[in-house]
């Protein structure tokens, strides 16, 4: 009789699938969460949402490697410094993974609802995708994605995110992948990773407190770079959307970032004036590649195959920096200095270097984009048209056109043989008899 009671009770523990929220929250928030949380991320692993849970602490793989801490597979057990849990929860947890851990918590937002736009908002960024058919811009809560149809421009896909704001874009080199930085201002920043083929967000990564400036993707699409507000660097795993490491050597706010060509090296500007050159893998500071700035840093664009930056900021004028000794000087000497072009009419917001290396591009306050020689310095000629500041700038793949974006928030594409407009637009849908925009 024992022996069919037991059976009917095992019978009735199975009778239903285990469940995230009913059969393992519970077990982690009693046992488990005093360790692994915000504050205190044992190993790295923070328990307390099924994202955090199931990404991992140190050996990535949360689900399976908690299963070998529990039993006791993997030393110390978890709860650390407690007996194991009871051989049945100890099962409901085996039982749960091998089914898929399913996640059957509540959602907060399932659905976000596209920004329904009365006037064209302010373009903070713009990119084109590396085959040159597609140019991403920057709106309210989301990334539109517009078609190039001979010189028309078709809405084609909305990415809608958390983030109010999107600050920076980057695509992939198949642009398959597009990562979008920004965030909420005052409450959180974010870094979100899309998949272009299906329009879906792969992951999103979020730090608090404040936005991330100045995204960028290595070369090879592993890592991401941003900067915060709090004066740090942080850089992500693409692969996980892990925190990979996090460098502190900055004495203000860090706006922009960028690697090395071969993707060894980072570099970061911000308001402290400086550009700093770290190791891209271990997440250290190098050294500055700047002595003699004296005046805040906006914006950073890499020469498209060489260890060349070009920034620039407050006091308007755009440097031409080496990631290496140029000449061999002293410390303290401006040894990477190249070389400096023109002063702007206005504090430089955006800077982009065509990708056959032969124009910079420079735009700021002052509604104009200068166009350099690159390798003279020489100014070359002026695209205007714009009403007022330009934030966003960027080349086409072929470096035969360029798109400028900013305040006025219209997206105007310029020749970049002659700066003729070969046309402009409105990068979002604009509710009808709203008087914004054309
Ligand atoms: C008293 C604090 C404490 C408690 C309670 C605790 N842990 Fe841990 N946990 C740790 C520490 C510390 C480590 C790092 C152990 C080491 O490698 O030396 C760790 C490591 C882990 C790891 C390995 C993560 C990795 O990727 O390296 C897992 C998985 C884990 N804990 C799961 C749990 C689970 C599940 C519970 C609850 C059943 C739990 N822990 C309870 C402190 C705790």
């Amino acid at each position: 009789m024992w022996y069919w009671l037991c059976v009917m009770w095992a019978a009735s523990l199975w009778a239903a699938d285990p469940s995230y929220t009913k059969d393992i929250v519970p077990v982690l928030q009693k046992n488990c969460v005093g360790c692994h949380q915000g504050s205190m991320k044992s190993a790295g692993l923070d328990l307390t949402s099924y994202e955090s849970f199931k990404r991992g602490g140190k050996q990535g793989d949360g689900f399976a490697q908690t299963i070998r801490y529990i039993t006791g597979e993997a030393k110390p057990s978890m709860p650390l410094g407690q007996p194991l849990l009871k051989a049945e929860v100890v099962d409901v947890f085996k039982a749960w993974v091998k089914l898929g851990a399913p996640d059957d918590s509540p959602k907060l937002e399932t659905k976000l609802t596209p920004t329904k736009y009365s006037l064209s908002p302010v373009i903070t960024a713009l990119r084109w995708s590396p085959d040159g058919k597609h140019l991403a811009v920057s709106g309210n809560g989301e990334v539109l994605v517009h078609k190039m149809e001979g010189s028309e421009f078709r809405l084609d896909k909305r990415l809608l995110g958390k983030s109010e704001r999107i600050l920076s874009i980057a695509w992939s080199q198949e642009g398959k992948m597009l990562v979008a930085g920004g965030g909420t201002p005052a409450r959180f920043g974010e870094v979100q990773w899309w998949d272009m083929t299906s329009g879906q967000m792969l992951r999103s990564a979020e730090l608090p407190n404040d936005t991330v400036f100045g995204a960028s993707l290595s070369p090879d699409g592993t890592k991401v770079a941003v900067g915060c507000a709090d004066n740090t660097v942080h850089a992500f795993e693409t692969a996980t959307g892990k925190e990979l490491y996090k460098i502190g050597s900055h004495e203000n706010w860090v706006l922009g970032t960028v690697f090395s060509a071969n993707g060894k090296r980072l570099v970061s500007v911000g308001r402290d004036r400086a550009a700093k050159i770290m190791d891209a893998n271990l997440g250290q500071f190098l050294e500055n590649a700047n002595t003699s700035q004296k005046s805040e840093l906006n914006a950073v664009a890499r020469h498209p195959g060489k260890d060349l930056i070009v920034m620039g900021g407050e006091d308007r004028y755009p440097y031409v920096y080496s990631l290496d000794r140029t000449r061999n000087m002293r410390v303290g000497d401006d040894a990477m200095f190249v070389q400096r072009l023109d002063r702007q009419e206005g504090v430089i917001l955006a800077l982009d270097w065509s990708p056959d290396a032969k124009l910079i591009a420079v735009a700021g306050a002052a509604p104009k984009v200068n166009l350099y020689e690159a390798e003279s310095g020489k100014a070359v000629t002026s695209c205007v048209g714009h009403e007022a500041g330009i934030y966003a700038l960027a080349f086409s793949p072929n470096s035969k056109i360029l798109a400028a974006g900013g305040f006025d928030g219209k997206v105007r594409i310029y020749k970049t043989s002659d700066c003729s407009l070969v046309t402009s637009f409105v990068p979002v849908p604009l509710e009808p008899g709203s008087g914004g925009g054309q």
